[in-house]
């Protein structure tokens, strides 16, 4: 049946017709009943008739579920380019006396009534509809009259059968039928139905019939061809099966066509119904069912002789009636294929493979035969397979990417096999989708594969093979793809009639030549997912990046570095970030990169990552799918890398080269300035441009580098600690340079901004409670605005001005959400246009020449896509429209920059778009390309169609003219023109007429009865002349769509802007809900910056922006001052507040974590520019907030506890300015009390003495606490908790939280309560109670005892000073 269906992809066009022998014959005598009825509706009016007739026959089966599929099938297939959709109507019903022609024929009186078979009258649809009739004549005949040729009868009076008119005629043949039709007249229509008196078809008739049909279908086809070969010669209706030739080839396509009505619909095709339809599920067993005749062509096959066999057993029982009914009818019909449908069913056949089909398969099942075919290929087990290069698995060498397939074996495939295995050789870890027909279909190990993840059914057979319809591509690929499989889409990029075509232009074509040429036409993976029209829409709207990285390591005087080059880019967007950039030993910045722009996809150089970025990328990219490619090959160098971005001419218009290289301005900034021709990578940046190497070798692999560097959007990666000017942690950098408040890795995951640490998803994060967007867009770019807030305090405050204009138009705001919420994913669709619309594309890729069959769907997907796309801007303009008003009284400058419309306001940067948007409007007839895929540009759109169109109507005036000349010549007013297609204009002059005089230059062409047919030189060059513009409208128009889509794109740079802008607007509005809804008291934050002073953290009244509520109540907001002297009254809780930092301390499970977290959160919200969750928020703006929190550890990159906790504090120390912000929770308790106390001890110091940042540092060390208590660089906190019946044994005692921040230290921890709460058992916490009380002894002893040591150091020692050391021992 497969193979059927595959067939059917490229004979849509032939109407759809019933032979008696076939499955439309059953489909028909079904029929019947309801083709009575469909008189009678047709009887009610001509309106109705007109959409049910060519349908009726198989809704009449609609009872069983697959008929029901198989008319959406052929409706869907009416929809296809190749069936035109729609037609003339029908205005006649039975008993209608008409004025009737065939091709060659006159008009004949003829009376319309229902075949004598199938009780229809009707056939075809659209243009190809036909009406029974039988004509007036002697003997009465009867066929099938194209509906465009018959007319009402209006009697042998009326003025078209007078002389000039168009029924006019001297025939006394028609004369006689004249009078017949006249009589008939005066009867009723049941009277007249009498008279049809043709009712015994014999077989011959039916063959005439559909000869007469496909006569006809051909003759439309040929209509276009303007072939009028058929009416040169008035023939006899009874000598049409003279054309039995033409019969033979039409009928295989009736065959052909008639398989149409059974195959399933793609749109039915569902894998998870796929054991009630388990012959949809694959085109795969019945491919090569049909396959088989072939083989019966080509004796060499071994394939032949299980055809009958499994032909015999194709009917499984398990399946659905329905069903299997069908399948025999297939069955049934295939047995009528000829022999010449046969050769082109061959054409598409799967590749038949070397040893299988044997008959013991059964069809559509899941569970794999006992060993596959592939399975028992010694050269492909484990351990035995090399690859192309022939080198053995372990070698280090060894290409896991090919395959070394023995030609011995290539040489026993069929030759379709062979091309297969050729292919797997070079992408052996790729899953190849090989387009057979209308399906794709999956081979061996990738039959495998798919059958296990997508849950498709094997077809019969010793070998695995499965495969699903072309229109499941997009879902079952995603699929995969997601799991990080790479899928090769191959297309056949060849029809069977071009086959033919070249095998005869080779002198002796082998059975290797006779094979429809197939290519791969995309390739796609995680990180290259472009979401073309074949590709499942994106599920998430998140950037997923492609990264590709560099790396060499060296040292200098401040030790060892090391250096990357990167290059990452969003597929689906079409930004690409390539950069270059020192990093410490941690891979800070890196971490910070895949923090930032999280990897789907990582591509190094074989051997170059060093171990510690190989532990990263392991560490940190867990589900990211990463590939090493070959160095120099694969992974260009950089001065490759500018010679190809050059030879391919991605930047230069329409692609032509040599047409001088543009590269854009961040690229041409890599190139060294010395080199005039720009080959040379500039000093700095080999890495760089290497990196960007290996992304366009893999996007060309893909096949989708011409579509995303045309773009030429790039950009430069600068890591947020590196940018701006100025020394880092100096207020010029801090203020006046673009600098960006970082947030590294590290401090993403601790402080879950952007994923929880439970989970891995959004929930409960930062991002989640900002993100409010309508737009995909904006949650982009809310996301990029969160990894990289503000520095400057005045960018800051513009934000936030923004957000209270916005607050001051609540009306205007609801207007815009509810607009904003109709925005489709336009940054997505500006890349599909301008993929589509890419001249480069159309040129060079394989996709322009394959065959689909679903191309309508594809056309009518692009459409709509590019409509969305113009419907969407002109959202983005009403959403401006609603607040225009209101723009020029903001305070905010960057609102008045968004929503201003450039040219118009002073700030506007929002491009005008309305003229742009009306010329879309007026360009073609919307609502019609959105339904037949097709656009025909309106005048004015487009030069070359309108001036196609130009040329054809003066050369058609300039014909007529010339005929005006010619009937004054001849004294003739009867000449007229003649002919059709590239036989037209013939001068039809009477017989008399040319007998007498005709000038030297007419050359006859052809005649008819009393006629002579000329044409003249001037006719030929006039003719020629039409063909070429009608030739030149015909190009204009295939290629239209994507002519319109590049005419789009060109003004790429304005429907950017104007996506930028509203993303801009969308994250503002989005921050302003939050604003005001962040479930208590919010506050402006004033983000200040005084040059020289201490910098200083004030929070009061400040909650946890993802805590609303807790497990036991409201959350409780807290007072945090940090670097200064509290206003309020602040100090006098807190003590010295020129301390910059706080130690914090208090009770296990006292709230100190969320404290900390809560205030670096707070920072990021302010310096987003956004309000904060708290009564006031004062600072000076941070430049980083490091956190070192909770305890963690990376066993995949093999760091354990303590030595991540110690990495990311020495990471603090290294990077942490003044500016800075860190946040320490319980550094060193990872190792022994004395070693974690002393490094704690050691890094409070630093950081509070030296490097005076803002620190929170809590810990459990009281003895630390001691320690700090006079210093003034240090102050103390806790979290101030109640403690009721504080005695000898703790489990008398009961601790309540107050989560209330106060000042001072905390005496204790009191883990014994958390130990209760955590139910460990009470006789463990007393036995762990006495051991902490003899600890306490000890220690207090040893303080004790080194108290005494000192003082008998003291030359001027005295009872008086020994005495509180005493009295302290006495107690003890
Ligand atoms: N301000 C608050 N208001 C209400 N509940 C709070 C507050 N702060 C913390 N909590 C609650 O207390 C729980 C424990 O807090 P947290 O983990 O911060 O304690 P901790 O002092 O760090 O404890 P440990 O010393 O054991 O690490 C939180 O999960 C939260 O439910
Ligand atoms: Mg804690």
């Amino acid at each position: 049946m497969s193979k059927q269906r595959t067939l059917l992809s490229f004979f849509t066009k032939t109407p759809s017709l019933k032979s008696d022998s076939g499955p439309g014959a059953v489909a028909s005598k079904k029929a019947e009943s309801s083709s009575g009825e469909a008189v009678k509706e047709n009887g009610s009016g001509p309106g109705k008739l007109r959409r049910s007739p060519p349908g009726r026959p198989r809704t009449a089966v609609s009872s069983s579920p697959f008929f029901a599929r198989e008319t959406k099938a052929a409706r869907k297939q009416g929809a296809s380019p190749r069936t035109p959709p729609s037609g003339p109507a029908c205005d006649f019903i039975p008993g209608d006396l008409v004025w009737a022609k065939l091709e060659g024929y006159p008009w004949w009186p003829s009376l319309v009534y229902n075949h004598p078979t199938t009780k229809e009258y009707l056939r075809g649809k659209g243009k190809s509809l036909r009406i029974h009739v039988q004509f007036f004549d002697e003997p009465p005949t009867r066929g099938w009259v194209s509906v465009k040729y018959v007319k009402m009868y209006a009697g042998s009076d009326s003025k078209e059968v007078q002389r000039g008119g168009i029924y006019f005629s001297g025939k006394p043949e028609i004369q006689r039928a004249m009078v017949e039709a006249d009589n008939a007249q005066e009867d009723s229509r049941d009277k007249r139905l009498e008279l049809a008196v043709c009712t015994e078809p014999s077989e011959e008739e039916d063959e005439d019939e559909e000869m007469l049909v496909d006569g006809h279908s051909a003759a439309s086809e040929e209509d276009k061809e303007n072939n009028s070969e058929d009416e040169n010669k008035p023939r006899k209706r009874s000598s049409l099966p003279a054309r039995s030739a033409c019969i033979k080839a039409k009928r295989r396509r009736i065959v052909v066509e008639s398989d149409s009505d059974v195959e399933s619909s793609a749109d039915e095709f569902k894998p998870d119904q796929q054991e009630g339809s388990s012959d949809e599920c694959s085109s795969g067993i019945d491919e090569k069912d049909i396959s088989e005749p072939e083989t019966e062509a080509d004796p060499e096959s071994p394939v032949k002789t299980s055809f009958k066999r499994k032909r015999g057993t194709a009917v499984v029982p398990a399946v659905a009636r329905g069903v299997s009914r069908v399948s025999q009818e297939i069955q049934k019909r295939a047995t009528t294929v000829s022999s010449g449908t046969k050769s082109k069913l061959s054409a598409f056949s799967a590749p038949e493979t070397f040893e299988c089909q044997s008959s013991t398969g059964a069809t559509g099942n899941t569970s794999p035969a006992s060993m596959w075919d592939h399975e028992k290929l010694e050269w492909l087990k484990l351990g035995k397979r090399r690859d192309a290069k022939r080198r053995k698995e372990d070698d280090v060498d060894y290409d896991q990417s090919s395959l070394y397939v023995p030609d011995e074996f290539l040489n026993k495939c069929t030759p379709g096999m062979r091309k297969w295995w050729v292919l797997k050789s070079q992408m052996f870890d790729t899953l190849i989708f090989y387009k057979v027909g209308k399906f794709y279909e999956l081979y061996h190990m990738d039959a495998v594969k798919a059958v296990s993840e997508l849950g498709l059914m094997y077809m019969k057979g010793t070998w695995a093979h499965s495969g699903f319809p072309e229109i499941a591509f997009g879902r079952f690929s995603d699929v995969l793809v997601q799991k990080g499989y790479k899928v090769a889409r191959v297309e056949q990029t060849e029809t069977p009639e071009m086959m033919e075509a070249r095998c005869r232009t080779i002198a002796h074509p082998t059975k290797f030549d006779r094979v429809v040429r197939r290519e791969v036409c995309r390739i796609i993976t995680k990180g290259t997912q472009t979401y073309s029209v074949l590709d499942g829409n994106p599920s998430e709207s998140c950037n997923k990046y492609l990264l590709c990285l560099k790396e060499t390591a060296s040292a200098d005087s401040l030790g060892m570095f090391r250096t990357y080059g990167v290059c990452f880019v969003d597929t689906s967007v079409g930004k690409f970030h390539v950069g270059q950039f020192r990093d410490d030993r941690h891979c800070s910045r890196l971490r910070m990169l895949v923090a930032h722009y999280t990897p789907v996809q990582v591509l190094v150089e074989k051997g170059n990552p060093t171990l510690e970025t190989k532990k990263v990328l392991k560490g940190c990219l867990v589900s990211a799918m990463q590939e090493a490619l070959q160095a120099g090959s694969q992974f260009w160098d950089a001065s490759k890398t500018l010679k190809v971005l050059a030879e391919e001419g991605y930047f230069t218009e329409g692609g032509c080269e040599g047409q001088g290289t543009a590269f854009p301005p961040v690229i041409q900034g890599m190139v060294s300035e010395s080199d005039s021709l720009g080959l040379t990578p500039g000093e700095g940046q080999e890495l760089a441009l290497s990196a960007l190497g290996a992304c366009v070798f893999y996007l060309k692999n893909c096949l989708v580098d011409q579509e995303l560097l045309s773009m030429a959007n790039f950009e430069e990666y600068v890591p947020a600690d590196m940018v701006g000017d100025g020394l880092p942690g100096s207020a010029d950098h801090l203020v006046r340079s673009g600098q960006r408040l970082v947030l590294d890795g590290v401090t993403l995951t601790n402080l879950e901004v952007l994923r929880n640490g439970t989970t891995g998803t959004m929930e409960g994060t930062l991002l989640e409670q900002l993100d409010n967007c309508c737009t995909y867009f904006g949650k982009r770019l809310l996301k990029q605005w969160l990894c990289a807030p503000l520095c400057n305090p005045l960018a800051i405050d513009d934000r936030l001005d923004a957000i209270e204009d916005l607050m001051g138009v609540p009306d205007k705001v609801a207007e815009m959400l509810e607009l904003l919420k109709k925005v489709p994913d336009l940054e997505r669709l500006l890349s599909r246009i301008h993929s589509i619309g890419s001249p480069l594309k159309s040129k060079d890729h394989p996709d322009s020449r394959a065959v689909f069959y679903e191309e309508t769907t594809y056309s009518k997907k692009k459409i709509a896509d590019f409509l969305a796309a113009l419907d969407g801007f002109k959202i983005l303009q009403e959403v401006l429209q609603v607040v225009e008003v209101s723009v020029q009284g903001f305070k905010s400058k960057l609102l008045q920059q968004i929503l201003g419309l450039k040219g118009r306001d002073t700030e506007g940067i929002f491009p005008d778009l309305s003229a742009e948007l009306k010329r879309w409007d007026a360009a073609f007839d919307h609502q019609r390309a959105k339904n037949t895929g097709v656009i025909t540009p309106k005048a004015g759109f487009d030069p070359d169609y309108d001036q196609a169109l130009a040329d054809i109507k003066e050369t058609e005036i300039s014909l007529q003219e010339y005929l005006e000349k010619q009937r004054k010549r001849l004294g003739c007013r009867g000449v007229v023109y003649w002919g059709t297609g590239r036989n037209r204009y013939q001068l039809e002059v009477p017989e008399s007429v040319a007998d007498r005089h005709v000038p030297e230059e007419y050359e006859l062409k052809s005649t008819r009865k009393g006629f002579k047919r000329y044409w003249t030189k001037t006719i030929e060059k006039l003719l020629e002349a039409v063909n070429n513009a009608e030739e030149r409208r015909g190009t204009a128009l295939q290629d239209c769509m994507r002519r319109l889509f590049y005419n789009f794109d060109k003004n790429s740079k304005d429907w950017q802007a104007a996506v930028d802008c509203i993303a801009v607007l969308d994250v503002l509005l989005s921050l302003m809900h939050y604003s005001q809804s962040g479930g208590g008291p919010m506050c402006r934050p004033v983000v200040t910056f005084a040059d020289g002073t201490q910098p200083f953290l004030e929070l009061r009244g400040s909650r946890h922006p993802c805590i609303l509520k807790t497990f036991l109540g409201d959350f409780i907001p807290n007072d945090v001052t940090i670097g200064r002297k509290g206003t309020d009254g602040l100090e006098n809780d807190l003590g010295n507040h020129q301390a910059s930092c706080l130690l914090v301390t208090g009770p296990n499970m006292g709230g100190k974590s969320t404290l900390m977290r809560q205030v670096g959160l707070l920072v990021i919200v302010a310096q987003m520019g956004c309000y904060v969750p708290a009564e006031t928020c004062r600072f000076n703006p941070v430049d980083r907030v490091f956190t070192r929190l909770g305890a963690s550890d990376r066993i995949l990159s093999g760091e354990s506890t303590f030595f991540v906790e110690l990495s990311e504090t020495s990471s603090i120390l290294q990077h942490a300015t003044q500016h800075s912000l860190v946040l320490l929770d319980e550094l060193g308790r990872g190792t022994a009390t004395y070693d974690g106390t002393a490094i704690a001890s050691a890094v409070v110091k630093e950081l509070a003495e030296n490097t005076k940042c803002r620190t929170l540092f809590s810990t459990h060390y009281h003895s630390l606490v001691e320690d700090f208590s006079h210093s003034s660089a240090v102050s103390l906190g806790h979290m101030a908790c109640m403690v009721e019946n504080e005695c000898e044994d703790p489990s008398q005692e009961t601790i309540t939280f107050l989560y209330k921040f106060i000042e001072g230290a905390c005496p204790k921890s009191y883990g014994f309560n958390a130990a209760r709460l955590a139910n460990i058992p009470e006789e463990i916490i007393q036995r762990g109670h006495k051991k902490a009380e003899e600890f306490e002894k000890t220690t207090v002893s040893l303080r004790l005892f080194k108290e005494m040591c000192s003082l008998f150091e003291d030359p001027n020692v005295n009872l008086y000073k020994l005495q509180p050391a005493l009295k302290k021992i006495a107690e003890i």
